[in-house]
């Protein structure tokens, strides 16, 4: 019988995660068996609640697991044909997999263009001037301390930083942390334009999966370290139960995505 499959049409991937497992003090597994890919020029989302393992997914992926008390126990990361895992952060970023962290992220003391200025070269000036294209604020901002700034400004600092590290896939970090859904909603619709104009593969880890999945083109959904679900963006925004456990059409938070689990592995397109 011929099944439908979730990653149909969308190419080799360039960042190919495989079954990866990351465990916290020798004893909790954070992240298991998850496999995900991101395709050259593609904008994929992870979403998922509070706890799920994203930001420990991304923190594998992009190196910055401090080695003391996580490891990664089991699975491959694959860049093209590079072997990430092992690699430490500083080795991974010159590879072009940089990482917008979701804290601490400026120098909260520097000036904007202090910021920037920090991660340019004689290579890369015209990537400031990219980067003061997209987000016009900052160009307006230059001389402002970055401390100062309020929530959405940081963020485009951070994104514009990490864009003048020349990525060739970006990983952002719940964006939309302590910010208004309408900056979150510009910022996202910002990235959507760079992705377009530019076309740099992003993977985009968001508790707001509203927002992330109207500029992804693909989807996955975490729940207790596992993918549980994954489809096109428009699959995702469409599904009956992705929408009433994750973009808000639930009022019974008392129930998990996991209790519906089993009958939605019987359907077409959850593989
Ligand atoms: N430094 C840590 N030490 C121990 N457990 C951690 C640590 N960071 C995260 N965890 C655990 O790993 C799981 C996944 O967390 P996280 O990746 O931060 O999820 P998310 O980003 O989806 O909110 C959670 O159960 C969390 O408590
Ligand atoms: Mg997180």
């Amino acid at each position: 019988m011929m099944m439908h499959s979730p990653d149909a049409g969308r190419g080799d991937p360039i960042l190919n995660v495989r079954q990866l497992e990351v465990v916290y003090n020798r004893v909790a597994t954070a992240v298991q068996g998850v496999s995900i890919s991101v395709s050259s020029a593609e904008i994929v989302t992870i979403v998922g609640t509070n706890g799920a393992g994203k930001t420990t997914t991304l923190r594998a992926i992009s190196g910055f697991l401090p080695s003391e008390d996580v490891a990664i126990t089991d699975g491959t990361i694959q860049l093209g044909g590079t072997d990430l895992r092992g690699l430490l952060a500083h080795q991974v970023s010159r590879l072009g997999v940089v990482i917008v962290p979701e804290h601490d992220k400026l120098f909260q003391t520097m000036t904007v263009a202090d910021n920037l200025n920090f991660n340019l070269s004689r290579r890369n000036r015209h990537i400031r001037d990219q980067v003061y294209h997209y987000f016009p604020r900052l160009a307006e901002r230059q001389n402002q301390i970055a401390g100062l700034m309020s929530g959405g400004e940081k963020q485009m600092l951070a994104l514009g930083m990490a864009l003048l590290c020349e990525p060739t896939i970006l990983l952002v970090d719940e964006l939309s942390l302590g910010l208004a859904p309408v900056i979150t909603e510009e910022i996202m619709s910002i990235l959507r334009d760079i992705n377009r104009d530019l076309g740099l593969a992003m993977l985009i880890v968001e508790q707001n999966a509203v927002a992330a999945l109207k500029v992804a083109s693909f989807g996955y959904v975490m729940e207790g370290g596992r993918v549980v679900f994954k489809g096109s963006a428009s699959e995702l925004l469409n599904h009956e139960d992705v929408k009433e456990f994750y973009l808000g059409g639930s009022d019974d938070a008392t129930r998990s995505y996991r209790d519906l689990k089993q009958y939605s592995r019987k359907r077409r397109w959850w593989g």
